[in-house]
């Protein structure tokens, strides 16, 4: 953190949550909460909610959450530094200089030089390709049928071929060689000393959501290897938490979202009208993209080249997308090799009709998987269909899998019943007995088990947040100490610190991270669903068995650990006793 805790905490309070979001989004007041459509992911019912009291917000649909300067870091994609300037000017707070601790500034400014001369970089492309050296640049992205307009809107501009003029430029601008090369604009070497690493080629400035050029790429015009040359990661340019066309697509509002492969995709396809499109940045689709998408939409159609390595590709894509919990669908493009082509030659209202019929990835994993057997011999035909109902197997919940078997079954004219019967023995011959076991990764949706640990912590703590008077009747049982989590342990630390001081500030915790991913599940933290309970009776039961659901998982966990750790023990037996003593206790909220 940059600035004094106090610095922060008194910007944040001279900014109401619902004052800042009002500015953004729509809301209607609803019982103490604010509700709105979800800025963050493509929805018809408002699941987005604004709390004036705990000055935080939380989506229900898309769990997205945070306090005020959350709010700034993911819509406007504001660094946290950022969002606390723009708020201390808006409430005309003025921010000591000063204060900043000594690295964490040099890793800001760097930074902010990082992304100028990023910028620097871009218009001097731009502009090369609008001059007379540029021509061959220009001609030829006119030749790939490429309007002035989309140029522009792209940024697109041109290196041309003499390999220092790029860095030459920037040093008259000031900016110093080590700056350039971290930006990896330029790279040295012994024999050319400090060169440009873009030369001969038209230039793809990479944007971030909100507009900010992070990196390139650069395509030489014709043959020539390689094709496209990207700037290497740095301390700006994630390549597996950006997408080339999000700057765009995150306003389209299309209800789902198009991935292609590539840029010249990704500009076709907003060329023909498609604003929705965009694409990985020159390396394959990752989990991070995969968690971009879903906060802008449900549904990703797969634009994906229709050779060999395109098919490999989308199959990859396929199952990160299901990790992510999105649905997939694959988008058609024979007889063209890509979306670009397909455009060129059949135009926007063909692509709008191959869009509503894009085919649903199950179905095409089967398509796919078919040109691997021979349906004419009987026992590779067998092996064929043993291989759907493993498939089949991978849908956990009974409603989904029956649909699918059922759709499966109609399609390769198998019977329901023998088709069923086969997943059924399948799935006991592997010892899948619920069959509900699929594994998944843990960058998502985490196992259901582990989430059933910690519901009761998490909605210990929403309860707090939302009737900070009841912390004096619990903190006899529960100590921060019984938070397994480290994440949730802090997040107690502090808030019961602050409950203990007579203080009320669970927004002022979000802060106390800076991880974006932290401040999203710590809002969560706060922001649990919690049951309707009308009576009286009703909530002292529900508390309680929060509070023994709780400890009976810390105990838990300190027994695990006195495996290992001796000092674990003493908790463990402390645990043991509290444990039995809570279960026995009524607490009442009189
Ligand atoms: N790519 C890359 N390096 C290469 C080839 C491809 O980084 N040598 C990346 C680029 O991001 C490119 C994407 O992979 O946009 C898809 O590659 P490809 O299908 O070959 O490129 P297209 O976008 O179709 O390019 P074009 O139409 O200009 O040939
Ligand atoms: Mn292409």
């Amino acid at each position: 953190m940059y600035y004094p805790d106090e610095v922060i905490e008194e910007v944040r309070l001279k900014n109401d949550i619902v004052e800042v979001i009002s500015g953004y989004v729509k809301m209607q007041r609803r019982g103490s909460n604010y509700f709105g459509l979800c800025p963050f992911h493509n929805e018809k019912s408002p699941s987005f909610s604004v709390s004036q009291i705990k000055q935080m917000y939380y989506c229900f649909g898309c769990g997205a959450g945070g306090n005020v300067f959350t709010f700034l870091m993911e819509y406007e994609n504001y660094s946290f530094e950022e969002a606390v300037n723009f708020l201390a000017q808006r409430a005309g707070v003025s921010l000591p200089q000063a204060d900043y601790s000594e690295k964490a500034r040099r890793n800001e400014s760097k930074r902010a030089r990082l992304l100028e001369v990023n910028k620097a970089a871009a218009k001097y492309f731009y502009y090369q390709l609008r001059s007379e050296r540029g021509q061959a640049g220009y001609r030829y992205l006119k030749e790939r049928a490429l309007s002035d307009e989309t140029i522009k809107k792209f940024g697109l501009g041109f290196a041309h071929v003499t390999s220092d003029d790029l860095t030459r430029y920037l040093k008259s601008k000031g900016y110093e060689d080590k700056l350039i090369m971290d930006a990896g604009l330029a790279s040295f070497d012994e024999k050319y000393g400090v060169h440009d690493k873009f030369w001969n080629r038209v230039m793809f400035p990479i944007q971030d959501g909100n507009h900010r050029v992070i990196g390139f790429g650069g395509r030489v015009m014709g043959e020539g290897k390689p094709k496209y040359l990207n700037s290497p990661e740095t301390m700006i340019f994630d390549k597996s938490r950006n997408l080339y066309g999000l700057n765009f697509a995150r306003t389209a509002r299309a209800g789902h979202m198009i991935l292609c492969e590539g840029y010249m995709d990704v500009i076709a396809m907003h060329q023909a009208g498609f604003p929705q499109a965009v694409a990985s940045l020159g390396t394959s689709f990752t989990a991070g993209q995969a968690n971009l998408l879903r906060r802008y939409a449900q549904e990703v159609v797969l634009a994906y080249d229709s050779d060999g390595a395109g098919v490999s590709a989308a199959l990859r894509a396929i199952g990160i997308l299901k990790e992510a919990g999105l649905t997939g669908k694959i988008l058609n493009l024979e007889p063209y090799k890509d979306p670009d082509e397909f455009v060129k030659n059949l135009g926007q209202d063909a692509l709008r009709e191959r869009l509503e019929k894009a085919e649903n990835s199950f179905f095409f994993e089967l398509r796919m998987l078919e040109r691997d057997y021979n349906l004419k011999d009987p026992e590779s035909k067998t092996k064929f269909y043993r291989e759907i109902a493993r498939k089949l197997c991978g849908f956990s919940e009974e409603v989904e899998r029956e649909n699918y078997i059922e759709a499966v079954a109609e399609k390769y004219h198998i019977g329901f019943e023998n088709l069923r019967r086969l997943v059924v023995s399948y799935a006991a011959q592997t010892g899948m007995t619920a069959m509900a076991v699929r594994p998944k990764s843990g960058i998502q949706k985490k196992a259901d088990a582990a989430e059933n640990k910690k519901k009761p912590q998490k909605l210990l703590l929403t309860w707090l947040a939302e009737e900070p008077e009841l912390y004096p009747k619990i903190k006899k049982y529960i100590s921060p100490k019984d938070f397994t989590l480290d994440l949730y342990q802090k997040v107690a630390e502090k808030f019961f610190e602050d409950l203990e001081n007579g203080a009320f500030n669970p927004a002022g915790i979000v802060s106390m991270f800076s991880d974006e991913e932290q401040q999203r599940e710590v809002a969560g933290l706060f922001n649990t669903k919690l049951m309707k309970l009308s009576t009286k009776a009703e909530k002292e039961k529900a508390l309680h068995d929060i509070l023994v659901a709780v400890k009976r998982e810390s105990l838990h966990y300190f027994t695990e650990q006195a495996g290992v750790d001796v000092l674990m023990l003493n908790q463990m037996i402390e645990g043991k006793k509290a444990l039995e003593e809570l279960s026995k206790t009524h607490i009442s909220l009189d």
